[in-house]
């Protein structure tokens, strides 16, 4: 288990429960890829590096070093040097050249795993945890690189990172540092990526893998909504439950890439990290660079093995929040209820309401601060609007505590709106090339958080706030992306290093934050989803996954959104009909049911609401109760897809003692002159007995397993319905 060394044949052997990786060393001191993939007992060779054919070995052969490089499978490859595959890492001497090539020194293996500075990144003790660090270094340009390899044996889960050391006396430009690389032999894999745009996040898509790169990627300045970290290799025709897997997700929420490629000798490399485009990192004598985590997964047994892997990995060793498993509170958000159209008395009235039918807490939104009352003014004012809060915060946050509920606030503390005092006051806080008027998105423009004082300024905003009254819940939104990458404290040659200090400002941040108020319950979000990454789950347990919450939109997104994140992060609310977005109108059941899969909140005025649909919001409230501790901690099965183009969605959490499993099935679209639809429900005990609650119907553990359940078809479109089975206790079969 954990990581072995075989000195004699220099290879590492690093072992998880179920899967196992292989690095060796060539003699010249090449890190190479051997093998990742189903759990090995024994690894006694090094063969499948090819050193022994052509092109042969470079160090004895030196006139094919080219052809070599051209198809050694390497562990991190390097530019500039005469691999013409997509290269990791690029760096820039004193005489302006580009090549780098690093050679292992030696190695440490550590128990647990160390922090990464200033990122966020997986954690566990000792016993989860086991680190192999490979010093490489490149004698040219007197770096030390840090391959470092983090194994957590239950999660079946492998991270990565990368560390650069200038121990010289030269600068060093670091062009391109990627965190990861996968080299292996093409087997007719397929691609699965997550594509999306505003309202429409992650959305899953698939394609053959073709000769050539084939990549996602984003510049946007965050992981954006139109792409996200994540690449996934298949082998063909797999689903849920067969075939090969091999995952990459990325722990950053800036600029990334996520790259496949095909070579000449149908050999593929795979690839993660800081995209290069718009990056220059200017590396002084003594620093040393830290590239973020990658998380590498594979799994035997198709998708859904990945995804248990990954939301497992997710709630135990990268949300730290200690709402990671604790009752989180039913909200409700008065963005869709009122919009900015809001001031004391309306959020008391739709508090006493929310109170009267069990809601938790009240989540005020957008438009409490400076004079903001659309969007095109005051970010940066965080100053209470007396206008509309009457008697000032305190007081309404003591009133509304007095009905009974918690209270929450909505901030977008790195922005500043070009109407602002703030604007008026430090125009230069803003990002901005100097002569060109920078570009507006949502009438805003972008805080430079790579300055302190900036970043002093936008956390005092917030702190001050928190510190006033009795606050428990933060929405901390983005709502544009970066463009006019310019600093007016960075000086010419670091401003290439802005997208990247950008995304450190925010760690730093929300690391502050959770620090000053650990009790906090924290919700980022970015214009619905387009900053949902783990490096965000590290500092809240819950992101709000989209603008769009229509009950049906939300089914694919979702679907693309829990493929990697446990549900517990998904932020989930029940709306009003029509829908805002789409205008679409749904049951207000199946709304509730859609959003059980997520954090579970409303988000419509609950005093203008139908009262048929009103009434029916304890009983929902209700069953968040009973079901949040299962789908805080259940395996999540995805049984059917209607973004596969069936009429019907369904999924599954079971617990992992098999002891209950919850269905919920939504039919999209009715079908005409149908009969009912066979599901088979997974994560049971075989030899137990189930009873449907709330009818006296009995099946065993294999039944439903292997034989199905049958669910009635309904009348009319986007109906739902939840099946729960509770295993029986006393006999078994
Ligand atoms: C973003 C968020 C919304 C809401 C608005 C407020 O779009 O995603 O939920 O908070 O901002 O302006």
């Amino acid at each position: 288990m954990g990581i072995q060394f075989d000195a004699e044949q220099s290879i590492f052997k690093l072992d998880t429960y179920e899967t196992t990786y292989v690095i060796a060393l060539s003699r010249e001191g090449y890190a190479g890829h051997v093998y990742y993939g189903k759990r090995l007992k024994a690894m006694c060779g090094k063969d499948l590096l090819r050193m022994e054919e052509p092109p042969y070995t470079p160090s004895l052969h030196k006139r094919e070093k080219s052809a070599f490089l051209n198809v050694f499978p390497m562990e991190y490859p390097t530019g500039g040097i005469g691999d013409y595959r997509e290269s990791c890492l690029d760096i820039r001497n004193e005489y302006g050249n580009m090549g780098c090539e690093i050679f292992y020194r030696s190695h440490r293996i550590i128990k647990g795993k160390p922090r990464l500075k200033g990122l966020p990144a997986s954690f566990g003790e000792e016993g989860q945890v086991e680190t192999l660090e490979l010093l490489c270094e490149d004698p040219v340009l007197d770096l030390e690189i840090i391959l470092s390899y983090s194994v957590f044996e239950k999660e079946d889960i492998i991270t990565r990172n990368i560390r650069i050391v200038n121990k010289g006396q030269k600068i060093r430009r670091l062009e391109k540092v990627y965190s990861a690389c996968l080299d292996m032999d093409n087997r007719d894999y397929e691609v699965i990526t997550l594509h999306g745009a505003w309202a429409r996040e992650r959305h899953i898509q698939r394609n053959r893998l073709v000769y050539g790169k084939q990549r996602v990627s984003s510049g946007r300045g965050e992981t954006s909504h139109q792409e996200h970290p994540f690449l996934a290799l298949v082998t063909p025709n797999t689903t849920q439950d067969t075939g090969e897997v091999y995952g990459m997700h990325f722990v950053y929420s800036g600029n990334f890439i996520a790259q496949a490629e095909r070579s000449q000798y149908d050999q593929v490399r795979m690839v993660m990290g800081i995209s290069g485009e718009e990056f220059c990192w200017k590396l002084c004598p003594g620093e040393e660079f830290q590239a973020p985590e990658t998380v590498l997964v594979y799994s035997d047994e198709g998708l859904g093995k990945m995804t248990r892997s990954l939301h497992d990995f997710y709630r135990e060793h990268m949300i730290r929040s200690p709402y990671k498993y604790r009752k989180r509170p039913v909200l409700l958000n008065n963005w869709e209820a009122t919009y900015f159209h809001f001031d004391s008395e309306k959020l008391l009235d739709i508090a006493r309401e929310a109170a009267a039918n069990g809601i938790e807490m009240l989540v005020m939104d957008d438009g409490w601060f400076g004079k903001r009352n659309s969007d095109d003014n005051s970010l940066g004012d965080w100053y209470v609007n007396e206008e509309k809060l009457t008697s000032g915060l305190p007081d309404l946050v003591k009133k509304v505590n007095e009905i009974g509920l918690e209270f929450g606030i909505w901030f977008e503390p790195e922005m500043i709106s070009p109407d602002s005092e703030l604007y008026r006051t430090h125009p230069d806080w803003a990002f901005c090339i100097p002569n060109r008027e920078p570009c507006q998105s949502r009438a805003q423009y972008v805080l430079d958080l790579s300055r302190a004082d900036v970043r002093e300024y936008a956390y005092e905003c917030v702190a001050k706030i928190l510190r006033s009254a009795p606050i428990s819940y933060v929405k901390w939104d983005m709502n544009r992306q970066l463009s006019d990458m310019g600093s007016s404290y960075l000086k010419a040659d670091e401003q290439q290093e802005l997208f990247h200090r950008y995304v450190l400002g925010v760690y730093e941040l929300q690391e502050r934050l959770v620090a000053e108020f650990p009790d906090l319950l924290l919700e980022n979000c970015s214009g619905g989803g387009a900053r949902f990454d783990p490096g965000m789950l590290y500092y809240s347990p819950q992101i709000w996954c989209s603008d769009n919450t229509d009950a049906i939109e939300r089914l694919r997104i979702q679907e693309g959104t829990a493929l990697l994140y446990p549900l517990s992060s998904i932020g989930a609310h029940v709306s009003d009909c029509p829908n805002h977005t789409v205008g679409r109108n749904t049951p207000f059941e199946t709304r509730a049911h859609v959003a059980l899969a997520g954090t579970f909140g409303y988000e419509l005025d609950i005093t203008k609401i139908a009262e048929e649909e009103r009434n029916q919001i304890a009983g929902q409230v209700e069953l968040c109760h009973k079901y949040q501790p299962l789908m805080q901690t259940g395996d999540y099965y995805r049984i059917a897809s209607w973004s596969e183009q069936r009429p019907y969605d369904c999924w599954e959490v079971a617990a992992k003692d098999g002891s209950e499993a919850l269905v919920t099935y939504v039919q999209v679209l009715a079908v005409p002159n149908w009969h009912s639809t066979n599901i088979k429900i997974s994560g049971l005990d075989p030899e137990a007995v189930y009873i449907l609650e709330g009818t006296e119907k009995t099946y065993t553990g294999e039944e439903l397993m292997y034989c199905g359940f049958l669910v009635k078809e309904q009348n009319g479109d986007a109906r739902s319905c939840q099946y729960h089975f509770v295993q029986k206790k006393t006999d078994a079969i």
